[in-house]
This record gives C-alpha cells, structure tokens and sequence, in this order.
C-alpha cells in the first residue's frame, strides 16, 4: 500500500499507524543468515548477484589499529570508517591519550572497540612483574577517564607477554593473524595486496593508524573486501558472532586459535 493512501486511510478508518509504517520489501534477513531455506519462487526472481550474497555464508573480519591516537592519521582513518560503515579496534597507547580524549570517545561512539596498548609501548616480556601491572594499569586509568567504565582488552607491544606476566593480566589479549608488516612497507599498494593475498574469514589484521599509509591502505581494504561481501567488525564482535567467550589473560590470534605466551 502507498503511504500516502495509507495514512488517509488510517485518518479514515483509525487503522494504527504503526500499519503505515511496514516497508513494502520483503525482509529477507533469516535467508541472509542462513536461517530459512528461500522458497523456490523467490529464488527464480532474483539475480545472480543478489542471489550469490543470499546464499554464501556472511564473512566477517577484523581491522585492528596499534599505536595511535595520533590527531590527524587517526581523525582521517574514522572519517573513512565512518563514511564505509565499518568498525575497528584501537590498541591505544597510554601516554598518547591526554589531549586526544575526543578522539577515543569518538571511538566509543562510533561502534568501535578500545583497547590497552601499554602506557608507554613496554617490552613486557623483559619488563619487571610491577612494571607490567603499572603499566596496564595507568593507560586504563586514561581509557576509563576518557571513554568511561570497560574492559580494555590488551594488545601486547612487539605481540609477546610470557606465561608468567600473563598471569597478571585480567582481560583477553589479542595478537593478529594477518600481518602486512605496514610500519615496515609504508607504502600503500603493497600493504593491501599483502592483506588481500592473506585475509580469510575469521582473521584478526594487524595495521597501525600512526602512518598515513596504513590509513589510504585500510580503507582500500575495506573497499575492497566489502565488495567481496566481507564485514567489518570490532575483535569483541568477531568472538560473539563465532561463539567463542575469550579468556582473561590468554593470548587469541583469532577466536579460533590461542597463540602460545612463550
Ligand atoms: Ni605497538
């Protein structure tokens, strides 16, 4: 029904306006998810294209982002986010949070996830077991003080805690599965070849929005794999939609794989 003729009608007759509001597409969302088989007579009026996304399983990956805030790279790489509707995940850097707070409430508000990345970048597999704490613990302090009450999940610098120091730590920690070494290339074609050569559904992909590069090459991949039909989602999610309830203190790099501490 039109809504114009609708909501004459609902005046007319006091149909509740809720009626009016019904979109007129069918909901195909349970054959998206692989929830309900498509009856054959949707299937014949569909193309090839809308049919290959209904049919192939959703995929979904993870952008994560190590070293940052870092006021322009960072305000660029969420503009582009933002624009693709994709999330990400934010391994913060502790000392870099005061005067770049909007960045990581920015962050919060958006549907991204933060996490700890260290106050200072620490070796904390050589560091001292009270280093270790103080230094997980002060860069909480300034996520808590800038985006609010959470668990900041911890990425340890160079990707190494040892079994010992983490003992010590009470939220997962995420290491990567794809790593385009991007800090290391600081070019931006070879970057996403890299990750396009690599990534499969499930992965974990390590960039660094410190570098202007990995920013123009994160949002080509996003470009790219959302063509493919993959989505964006932050780590927490990844776990969630794989049904996996990551551990505290044990190094994952994906939902489906741990990495040894060693
Ligand atoms: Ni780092």
């Amino acid at each position: 029904m039109k809504k114009a003729v609708c909501t004459f009608l609902a005046g007319v007759f006091l149909l509740p306006a809720a009626a009016c509001a019904r979109p007129v597409e069918p909901d195909l969302s349970d054959y998206a998810s692989g929830m309900a088989e498509i009856p054959v007579e949707i299937l014949g009026e569909l193309d090839e294209e809308t049919l290959a996304d209904l049919v192939e399983e959703p995929k979904y990956v993870a952008l994560t982002f190590d070293d940052g805030p870092r006021e322009d790279t960072t305000t660029r790489l969420l503009d582009g986010l933002l624009e693709r509707g994709a999330a990400a995940t934010f391994f913060v850097i502790g000392q870099q949070v005061p005067g770049n707070e909007g960045l990581i409430r920015r962050m919060k508000a958006e549907g991204h996830q933060v996490g700890n990345h260290t106050y200072s970048h620490v070796r904390l597999i050589t560091a001292d077991m009270d280093t270790v704490v103080e230094e997980v613990h002060k860069a909480e302090a300034l996520l808590t003080e800038a985006a609010g009450e959470g668990s900041f999940w911890l990425r340890p610098p160079y990707g190494r805690i040892g079994a010992e120091r983490a003992e010590l730590i009470h939220t997962p920690m995420i290491y990567w599965s794809v790593d385009p070494q991007d800090w290391k290339l600081l070019n931006k074609d070879k970057v996403v070849a890299a990750v396009l050569d690599a990534v499969r559904p499930g992965d974990i992909i390590l960039l660094h929005d410190f570098y202007s590069t990995s920013v123009d090459a994160a949002l080509e991949i996003v470009d790219r794999l959302q063509k493919d039909g993959y989505d964006f989602v932050t780590v927490e999610e990844l776990f969630r939609i794989q049904g996996v309830e990551p551990q505290a203190g044990v190094l994952y790099a994906r939902p489906d794989r741990t990495r040894s501490l060693d």
